[in-house]
């Protein structure tokens, strides 16, 4: 059994459509300022292993705007909590590059084991409006072709989606264990 630590349903169930048995522990982590979501990862794991000793992931994610110079970034969740999509798409005003992607850092550890790291991308553009109410965060407002991923349901999400490609990743090389 592993237990993934997040307070986000949304993620959680994306992650489950993915792995099946895993349970989520919203026990909360400390999510340090650094400049990527590797570095995040990394030091979150390292107490959440420690106050969870098992099976454990947890996964940290951004939206990264090519015109703004990759913000917000490693700040997404707190973009999202202030500014939040209406905010994004002022600062976007005027904007011809909507180029965008999110990026999912998941990281990995059991007991007597190094933390293991893996990553997904998916590239889309910023909308000039909100649409579709079915995922979370910035997910109406990111688009892949002419769809938002607030548009699609999970199982067409995770077919492309930055989270379902680390979580993948991972599941495979638990599998090939
Ligand atoms: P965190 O990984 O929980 O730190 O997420 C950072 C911010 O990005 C939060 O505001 C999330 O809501 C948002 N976010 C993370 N993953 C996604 C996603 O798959 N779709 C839309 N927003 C996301």
């Amino acid at each position: 059994m592993i237990y993934f630590v997040t307070s986000n349903k949304g993620k959680y169930a994306e992650a489950q459509a993915i792995f099946g048995d895993i349970v989520q522990k919203d026990i909360g982590y400390a999510e340090i300022q650094a400049d990527t979501l590797e570095e995040v990862a990394i030091f979150g794991m390292k107490e959440v292993a420690a106050r969870l000793p098992g099976r454990v992931m947890i996964e940290d994610a951004g939206l990264f705007v090519e015109a703004l110079k990759g913000f917000p970034g490693v700040y997404s969740a707190y973009v999202q909590k202030t500014i939040g999509n209406p905010g994004l798409l002022r600062l976007m005003e005027g904007q011809e590059n909507r180029l965008a992607y999110f990026k999912s850092v998941v990281a990995y550890a059991e007991p007597g084991m190094e933390a293991v790291m893996f990553s997904g991308e998916v590239h889309g553009q910023i909308g000039f409006e909100a649409r579709g109410s079915k995922g979370f965060g910035y997910d109406p407002i990111f688009y892949v072709g002419e769809v938002s991923l607030g548009e699609m349901e999970i199982a067409e999400k995770n077919q492309i989606s930055h989270r379902a490609g680390s979580m993948r990743a991972l599941k495979k090389w638990l599998d090939r264990r």
